[in-house]
């Protein structure tokens, strides 16, 4: 892949292709990976995509702001074998902050947001749309792309009476299985591939709902069937999508690192100084990780706070000692989650998110063969933005 990226904005910016295994200097973070681009700068990006999957790519400066007023797109590496669905669609997920006069509000990165869950906003989207209603017709096969792209809002969705089955999981196919109460849950950042079966009746409306932000459900959208009808037969279970090459980990010879998240609002700033807490405050940050706010150094470079021994096997302990939920992102990497709270899970999951609830502790483990510096963060902009953002050394 080869894009001529020219910057057509009045500010610096970059482009970062979220979930993407690729050579570091294409991972689009300023000061990092290359220098940031200019306004009326051009920058090349050229990579090989090695994994099928669903993806997405945003710029990485003033992400709360750039990302926020839309500038994001989506990255579909197609199957060799793709499997066989009727159609294949894409839902952009979005949440915005819109006030009375209709516009989006300003106050990006306004302190309250960052110090608690982020800039929630008021109307969420699908496709750039309130509320739409999506066509479909009974009997068919649809694969749905979702893809939260929002700031800071988390989705837990539900197709009401319908079952998809879940095939991958940020762009890394998963062993099928349907999807039960909480399982469309979606961080920012992060991808769910389902593939539905329109069982519904010709001329039915079903509602997709979100359950996070209200357990009795808000609609975001809406199943409304034509009048005909497909084949009648019932279809048989999708079969996998193969396995992109992604080294297993080798985890009897793992080494083992812990990384503590700390700050925010509600008692997760305890531990610190008083006037410690108060300078970091009076910057705007208010995040912790492993003790520290993380920022670059006085000469504006990053340092990483975790170095990696390349080409090992590597298990990162994640504990979660803030009052907020977090979609922890890596660059550069697929990892498997291995645990919650110690529990193994029961299904082998690679991700390049992974939400972390308040109190928890998640296991992730990856072979650490992408050598670089990446970045790992929290994909809550505002929390990015304000200390929960650090740098991993791969060398
Ligand atoms: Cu979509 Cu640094 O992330
Ligand atoms: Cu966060």
């Amino acid at each position: 892949m080869r894009v001529n990226f020219l910057n057509g904005l009045p500010e610096e910016t970059t482009i970062h292709w979220h979930g993407l295994r690729l050579p570091n200097a294409m991972d689009g973070v300023p000061d990092v990976t290359q220098a940031p681009v200019g306004p009326g700068e051009r920058f090349t990006y050229s990579f090989t995509a090695r994994d099928a999957g669903t993806f997405w790519y945003h710029p990485h400066s003033n992400s709360s702001e750039q990302i926020g007023r839309g500038l994001h797109g989506v990255l579909i590496v197609e199957e060799r074998t793709p499997p066989t669905v009727d159609r294949d669609i894409i839902w952009v997920i979005d949440d915005w902050l819109v006030g009375r006069d209709a516009r989006l509000a300003d106050a990006w990165n306004a302190p309250h947001h960052a110090s608690h869950a982020g800039r929630y906003g008021n109307i969420a989207t699908i496709n750039g749309r309130t509320r739409p209603r999506m066509s479909v017709d009974a009997g068919e096969r649809v694969r749905i792309r979702l893809i939260n792209v929002a700031n800071a809002r988390i989705f837990n969705l539900h197709l009401e009476g319908h079952a998809p089955w879940i095939v991958a999981i940020d762009g890394q196919p998963v062993e099928p299985f349907r999807a039960a109460s909480d399982d469309l849950y979606l961080g920012p950042g992060m991808r769910i591939d389902v593939i539905v079966d329109m069982t519904g009746e010709p001329a039915q409306e079903s509602r997709v709902v979100d359950t996070y932000a209200n357990a009795r459900g808000v609609e975001i959208g809406r199943l409304v069937y034509g009048t005909g009808r497909r084949q009648g037969e019932a279809l048989p279970d999708p079969a996998p999508l193969a396995r992109n090459p992604i080294r297993p980990p080798d985890l009897r010879r793992a080494e083992r690192h812990e990384i503590i998240f700390g700050g925010g609002a509600m008692g997760g700033m305890m531990g610190m100084s008083w006037g410690g807490m108060q300078n970091m405050m009076r910057e705007g940050m208010f995040w912790l990780i492993n003790g520290d706010v993380m920022r670059p150094g006085s000469d504006g470079a990053w340092r990483p706070f975790l170095t990696l021994r390349r080409d090992r096997t590597h298990i990162l302990r994640m504990r979660n000692r803030t009052a907020f939920d977090h979609p922890i992102h890596l660059h550069g990497y697929s990892f498997r989650v291995l645990a919650r709270n110690s529990r193994p899970l029961d299904r082998r999951l690679l991700q390049d998110t992974v939400m972390m609830a308040p109190d928890e502790t998640v296991d992730i483990a990856f072979v650490a063969d992408n050598p670089g510096d990446w970045m790992f963060h929290c994909h809550i902009l505002e929390h990015q933005n304000a200390g929960m953002m650090g740098m991993i050394r791969v060398a």
